[in-house]
């Protein structure tokens, strides 16, 4: 049973109730002004009852209203893949608060599949659930996966990777919660202008790294690629791009790309940059079958402040990270779903909601721990 729907008939039911009492009242009194005023009381007060009785009724059935959106409302969870770090934590916590909310969810794992994922969100809506929550396989997707929300009429909260203000602007029920990931990228290139040589540790007049990118589908790997080095060009430093390839957001991928560079960049290498974490981890453990050293000889870092990322950057074996609030983003989603099903609509142009990224050095790394 859709709730929002539900909830909606049945406050408009209660409306034409009172409406009608109303309406039934007037009638009664009408004839009644022409007959004997006892009569004309006595309908009056009849009618008065019956208005009361209905304005409880519609008291009672905003309070139903209330209950069955806040506890027993069901909300469809559909993650892009559940093998992945980030977005493991994440769904952690939007299982956590949407169930100490008293809903039922149910969360699906995408496997990094459109054509699985969509199957997923039509299982969903013939379900009926009240909302769903969704971080869509591919952002080129987006259209495709707005339509079909808007055509059931469901509200729907996409995280993590953000379309396009235009795509959005297709449903007035749905709105984005994320990061503005410039803000992460910019964060990593000062966590390096932030080190004593401002990451030209040789001294040669330029800084020299590689990139580890993301899955580019995605907004956050381009503008984490683009803003870090920004920072740096920015603050007047001269940059030397020795490789950029795609590791897909995944460690394993991490630590090959990393370890091909060393290999064939040895000592040039003085930065590495990675769209995320799981990443860094991974190239982490190429740098040191390498025999470098982390913040002497080379830079490293990584966007999420993943546990493990956090306990390097304590250790000296990451120069930094930057928070990726998976906490805060899905109280975020929370709190803007329950808008929507208040009722909500987005204009367009608004229909994104950020949560800042925070930089993460040694000396705060415990305040995340
Ligand atoms: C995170 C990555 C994650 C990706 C998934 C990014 O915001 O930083 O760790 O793999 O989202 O889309």
């Amino acid at each position: 049973m859709r709730l929002s729907r539900k909830v909606t008939a049945m406050a408009l039911a209660s409306m034409m109730a009172v409406s009608m009492m109303a309406c039934g009242s007037s009638d009664s009194s009408a004839p009644a002004t022409t007959a004997a005023p006892a009569a004309t009381e006595a309908a009056k007060t009849e009618a008065a009852k019956e208005t009361e009785a209905a304005k409880e009724a519609a008291t009672e059935a905003a309070k139903e209203t209330e209950k069955a959106v806040g506890a027993g409302g069901s909300i469809g969870v559909c993650i892009y893949k559940f093998d992945d770090a980030f977005m493991t934590t994440y769904r952690n916590a939007l299982q956590e608060i949407l169930e100490g909310k008293g809903y039922t969810v149910s969360v699906m794992d995408g496997k990094n599949d459109q054509a699985e994922q969509n199957n997923q969100i039509n299982n969903f809506i013939t379900q009926g659930v009240d909302a769903l929550i969704i971080n869509p396989v591919m952002t080129s997707a987006a259209d495709q996966i707005i339509a079909t929300v808007k055509d059931a009429g469901v509200p729907t909260v996409l995280i993590n990777r953000e379309p396009t203000a235009d795509q959005m602007s297709a449903y007035d029920k749905l709105v984005y919660v994320g990061c503005d990931a410039r803000q992460s990228g910019t964060m990593q290139g000062e966590l390096i202008l932030d080190t004593p040589n401002k990451g030209d540790i040789n001294g040669d007049g330029k800084v020299s790294y590689i990139m580890i990118q993301g899955d580019p589908e995605n907004v956050d790997a381009q503008y984490r690629t683009e803003f870090s080095v920004k920072a740096l060009t920015d603050a007047g430093i001269t940059v030397e791009e020795l490789d950029l390839q795609r590791g897909d957001w995944d460690r394993n991928k991490g630590q090959e790309i990393a370890q091909n560079d060393l290999a064939k960049f040895g000592d040039e290498i003085e930065v590495i940059f990675c769209n995320n974490d799981d990443m860094a981890i991974g190239a982490l453990q190429a740098i040191q079958a390498a025999g470098r050293k982390v913040n002497e000889d080379i830079y490293l870092v990584g966007v999420d402040a993943l546990d493990a990322a956090l306990n390097e950057v304590v250790n000296g074996n990451m120069t930094g990270t930057v928070l990726n609030d998976a906490n805060g983003q899905a109280a975020g989603a929370v709190e803007a779903m329950e808008a929507l099903l208040g009722g909500k609509t987005y204009a367009a142009g608004e229909q994104s909601i950020y949560v800042d990224y925070v930089k993460v050095t040694p000396e705060n790394a415990a305040d995340f721990q």
